[in-house]
């Protein structure tokens, strides 16, 4: 069973065809890296996956669950227990972390243990001084992450789409990330999609597969540490000239 199937999907942004006819899957439980160099289109992807308006899906599907989710709008994604953790979070002024997670779970309809989980997973994520500032006003870019991270793990999604969860994150909150993502994302189930640059965080959270992108098309699915490897070792130009990952 695939928690998410993305079939043959164009995309484009501004009248800009920025994917094209991506195709990748994840299943159930599994855990999935997404690779690629600056612009070739990961967070593209992964904000029309969770139903972001501004991108326009020209063809292709995206399925979960079975469900053909293509044209559903973003809430109700949400509410089918889709998470993002975005790449560069919104600042949002006037509002505290602990406020949001309080509403957004309770306007979906939890109302127990949420002041406790919340508590806990602040904990280990080590942001609980975060959690009475102002969302992301003057937080730094290792705890905007740990923030993210904790955002999704209140939402106990079904489908984790992680979007360079570890870039400016020091070693040591990488491993502390990676950590609470075994534990309790892919320990919980949940199906997870990491988008990241370095691959540190695949040091600590063994993937299932991996995709490369480039340029809009995936070029490359295969076994995650060999395709990491590869790419640490020869970066992506290197790889699209030796390994026929055509332009
Ligand atoms: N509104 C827009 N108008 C034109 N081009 C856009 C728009 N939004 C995104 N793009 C372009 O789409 C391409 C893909 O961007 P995207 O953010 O998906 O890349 P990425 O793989 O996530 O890159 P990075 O590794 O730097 O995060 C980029 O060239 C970007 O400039
Ligand atoms: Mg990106």
């Amino acid at each position: 069973m695939y928690a998410l199937e993305v079939v043959d999907l164009t995309v484009s942004v501004s009248g800009k065809r920025i994917l094209k006819n991506v195709s990748l899957n994840i299943k159930c439980g599994e855990v999935v890296l997404l690779l690629g160099p600056n612009g070739s289109g990961k967070s593209t992807l992964v904000q029309t996956i969770i139903g972001n308006p501004k991108y326009r899906v020209e063809s292709g599907k995206i399925i979960f669950y079975g469900e053909d989710i293509t044209k559903l709008p973003m809430e109700a994604r949400v509410l089918k227990g889709i998470s993002l953790a975005y790449q560069i979070p919104p600042k949002i002024r006037g509002v505290k972390v602990r406020d949001l997670i309080v509403h957004m779970l309770r306007k979906r309809g939890k109302t127990k243990n949420i002041v406790s989980e919340l508590e806990e997973y602040a904990s280990l994520l080590k942001v609980q001084h975060l959690l009475d500032r102002e969302i992301n006003v003057g937080f730094s870019g290792g705890e905007m992450k740990r923030v993210e991270l904790l955002l999704t793990l209140m939402q106990k999604p079904k489908l984790a789409l992680l979007d360079e969860v570890d870039s400016g994150v020091d070693v040591e909150n990488i491993a502390l990330m990676g950590k609470v993502i075994n534990e309790h994302l892919v320990g919980s189930g949940a199906s997870t999609l990491i988008i990241t640059h370095t691959a540190q965080i695949a040091k600590y959270v063994k993937a299932d597969k991996a995709y490369v992108m480039i340029n809009g098309s995936i070029k490359c699915e295969g076994d995650a540490e060999k395709i990491v490897k590869t790419i640490l070792q020869y970066g992506f130009e290197k790889c699209i000239k030796c390994l026929g990952w055509k332009l």
